[in-house]
Order: structure tokens, then C-alpha cells, then sequence
């Protein structure tokens, strides 16, 4: 697997142009978790980047029955992919299919990069960040102010767990 610095230019986080409410609710991302030997991806449309603890954070939210969840459990990293549009079926087929059922990588053409031992993230990522989960909780159901989204968004109780990572690196495609 090749490492990131061959594929990617690390940057600072004050250099990206982005607009992430278009970015994560509009043209989606990949979380990753896992190592290089054992890993899985799904898409995402939910998340939040900032900042808490004086550390620049991202905060992802994922279903307990999504086969990323155990890897995002298991593991002290995720990544954060992000995409130019004429990848959208990559995004499209990884938030479809579970990694249980099939290998994302081979029927994608994804190329796995190592960020490092405990992080992966992908080749066609036009921005990734590197994260490492500080906190981690479920969305809890007593906790709702707003009683609707209950019933609206988790009508099976399958309340999202939230993974708050530091951004540990952050790395552009090289041109
Ligand atoms: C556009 C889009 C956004 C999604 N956002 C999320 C999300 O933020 N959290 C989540 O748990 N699932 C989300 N999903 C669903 C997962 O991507 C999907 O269930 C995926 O197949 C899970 O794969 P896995 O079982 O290999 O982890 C989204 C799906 C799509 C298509």
C-alpha cells in the first residue's frame, strides 16, 4: 500500500478554500477506520468540523449496524475523504452496499493509501483529513430537546454513535 506523501501534499488547515456545509451535505465523504491490513468505508452526509478542546475536531455520526461502526470503535483513527464530483459513483456505491456483503476497494477501483499504521484513508481523495478519536458517545434519545427528530430520524431507535477526532493531519491531492 503506498503512503500518503507519495500521492498527497500535507497542508495546514487554514489553507483550505472549502465550503464543508456544500462539501460533507452536498457532495458527501468517505469515513474510514480500520489499519492497512483490515479496514472499511462508507459515505457520510452527516458531520461536523470545528473546533473543542483548543484542537481543530471533526465529529462523525454512525449508525450501530453499519459495518464501519466496529472499526470506528475499535480503532484510535478514522479518515475523512473528500471527492471532486466525477467520483460521485464511488460515494454512490459506498453508501449502498456494506462492506460485509462485498469489497468495496476491488469493485470501486478505490485505492487505498496509509496515513499511518492505524489509518487509511484513499488515492482518488482530492482532501483527506486524519483524525484521532478523542470521545465517543451515542446520540441519546433523553437527551432531545427538538422530541420530532425522535420520530423522524430514528424511527428503529438506531441512535448514531458520535466519534470526535482531532485533525491530526491534513493532506491535498498533489496536481
Ligand atoms: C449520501 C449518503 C450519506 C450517508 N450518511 C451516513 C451517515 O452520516 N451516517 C451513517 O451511519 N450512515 C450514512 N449513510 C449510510 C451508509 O453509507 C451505508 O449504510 C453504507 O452502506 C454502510 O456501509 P458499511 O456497512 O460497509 O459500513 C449514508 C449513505 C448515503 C448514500
Amino acid at each position: 500500500m503506498k503512503q500518503v506523501i507519495e500521492t498527497h501534499a500535507k497542508i495546514d488547515l487554514t489553507a483550505i478554500q472549502k465550503n464543508f456545509f456544500k462539501a460533507i451535505n452536498d457532495d458527501w465523504m468517505l469515513i474510514t477506520a480500520g489499519t492497512p491490513q483490515k479496514f472499511n468505508t462508507m459515505t457520510a452526509s452527516w458531520g461536523t468540523l470545528g473546533i473543542l478542546w483548543n484542537k481543530p475536531i471533526a465529529i462523525c455520526f454512525i449508525r450501530p449496524h453499519r459495518y464501519t461502526f466496529q472499526f470506528a470503535e475499535k480503532s484510535p483513527y478514522f479518515s475523512l475523504c473528500f471527492f471532486d464530483e466525477r467520483h460521485r459513483q464511488i460515494l454512490d456505491y459506498c453508501g449502498s452496499y456494506s462492506g460485509r456483503d462485498t469489497d468495496k476497494v476491488s469493485a470501486t477501483g478505490l485505492i487505498p493509501l496509509q496515513l499511518n499504521a492505524d489509518c487509511v484513508a484513499f488515492e482518488q481523495a482530492a482532501l483527506i483529513f486524519e483524525c484521532q478519536k478523542l470521545y465517543t458517545d451515542f446520540i441519546r434519545q433523553e437527551n432531545f430537546v427538538v422530541r420530532e427528530l425522535i420520530k423522524k430520524i430514528y424511527p428503529a431507535e438506531d441512535f448514531h454513535r458520535f466519534f470526535i477526532g482531532e485533525i491530526t493531519n491534513c493532506y491535498i491531492q498533489k496536481s
